[in-house]
């Protein structure tokens, strides 16, 4: 059993998740477009990890009897700066979402509801990842600078995520 503004939270949490979903999905086809094959995958394996997420609070309202209900997402960014800029707008984007999680860890401290404190501990944890993955992008970015081939091999490296 939760509480009714818990159960809001969570609901504004999925949304933002499908938001994030989404966003990576235009960072997918933007970067498809500009000819980054390997980023196109990267955001791609991304999306995907957004939808998990979203199902996870999804299911988690079910199985605690609430109601999981869903709003409109909002339309994303279709087009970015280059590579830098994508991986850049996704490392800020991941810093708000992580903020997020806190917002609802401190919701679940005050009224003491230990099961969403805990559930929130995995997410918790994957937004230390999630940032650290598009912050080693960022920085191997600035590392090559205007270098064309460096980019290229990063791309194919990119290519490869979720292979290993
Ligand atoms: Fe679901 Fe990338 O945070």
């Amino acid at each position: 059993m939760i509480s009714k503004k818990m159960e809001s939270a969570l609901n504004a949490q999925i949304n933002k998740e499908l938001y994030s979903a989404y966003l990576y999905l235009a960072m997918s086809a933007d970067s498809a477009d500009k000819g980054f094959p390997g980023m196109s995958h990267w955001f791609k394996k991304q999306y995907h990890e957004e939808l998990e997420h979203a199902e996870k609070i999804f299911d988690y309202l079910i199985q605690q009897n609430a109601r999981a209900s869903l709003e409109a997402i909002e339309k994303p960014t279709a087009s970015f700066n280059g590579p830098l800029d994508s991986f850049e707008n996704a490392l800020k984007h991941e810093k708000l979402v992580t903020a997020s999680i806190y917002a609802l860890v401190d919701l679940a401290q005050a009224e003491k509801d230990h099961a969403s404190h805990s559930f929130l501990q995995w997410f918790v944890d994957e937004q230390v990842e999630e940032e650290a993955n598009a912050l080693d992008v960022v920085t191997k970015l600035k590392m090559i600078g205007d270098g064309n081939s460096g980019v290229v091999y990063l791309d194919g490296k990119l290519g490869k995520r979720g292979d290993d």
